[in-house]
């Protein structure tokens, strides 16, 4: 049966204008609305999210982090419930640049659980610093998976994305992307801890993404040789026209 795919732009802290924002949503928007069996998810910086949402088209929009409480005295954060109700779908919990900035596993773990009260989809990022031989990493990934995932009911699962990123892969100093190869066996692996989790049905039903250096010239093969559910796309989805480009691929992968 056809899946569908997800591509999701994650913009980071760009671009700096809020015209150039629209410019770029408004190429996307076109392309999503024509990409059957795609669903593109924006991830701008979060100032942008209010003004983009008013015209989304078939797009849907994430949030690049959120907070782990809904209200109160909490100077500079933004509740999932504002998320929510600016009609926002997805937020990115985990990204290694946000552990960078000092989320742990347990704000990270309760980020999810915050997220996943509020109704929205968490795109959980998940990758190990370097590999070894012996495969370790794996182990690692799997553990931090269950700590994340832990005490997550099942029936709030059925809404979790997972977003494969090995951080050795992630921006501009990255020594390159996985090969599509490696990435589905690491899905393989990483759908079996799911599996494990939450059941046959649901663990076998959650999107699986690549990220780390994804680009117009290796996205169709991440897609297709690799079996990604999706793309967790960061540098590349501000080049619009490769932006385009990729959505255009996923709707032909399927
Ligand atoms: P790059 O695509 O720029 O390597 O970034 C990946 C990423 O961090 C997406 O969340």
């Amino acid at each position: 049966m056809a899946r569908s795919r997800l591509i999701v732009a994650n913009w980071k802290l760009n671009p700096t204008t809020l015209a150039e924002a629209k410019r770029l949503a408004l190429a996307a928007k076109a392309a999503s609305a024509k990409a059957k069996k795609v669903q593109v998810v924006l991830c701008p910086p979060a100032v942008y999210l209010a003004t983009l949402l008013t015209a989304p088209g078939k797009l849907l929009f994430g949030a690049q982090d959120t907070f782990t409480e809904f209200e109160g005295a909490f100077t500079g954060e933004i509740s999932p419930l504002q998320l929510r109700d600016l009609g926002v779908k997805y937020v990115i919990v985990g990204h290694s640049e946000r552990r960078k900035r000092g989320d742990t596993l347990e704000v990270i773990a309760a980020k999810t659980r915050a997220v996943l009260k509020t109704n929205l989809a968490p795109i959980i990022c998940i990758g190990e610093d370097k590999r070894d031989g012996d495969g370790d990493y794996l182990e690692g990934l799997v553990r931090e998976l269950e700590f994340i995932l832990d005490k997550v009911p099942r029936q709030a699962a059925k809404r979790i994305v997972l977003a494969y990123e090995p951080r050795w892969a992630i921006g501009a100093l990255a020594t390159g992307a996985d090969t599509p190869e490696q990435f589905l066996h690491h899905a393989i692996f990483l759908r079996k801890t799911l599996v494990n989790l939450f059941g046959k049905e649901i663990g076998m039903s959650l999107p699986i993404l690549y990220g780390g250096s994804v680009n117009v010239k290796n996205a169709d093969s991440f897609l297709t040789v690799g079996q990604a559910d999706g793309l967790l796309i960061g540098r590349e989805s501000l080049q619009i026209k490769n932006l385009v480009e990729i959505i255009k691929l996923a709707a032909k992968a399927v």
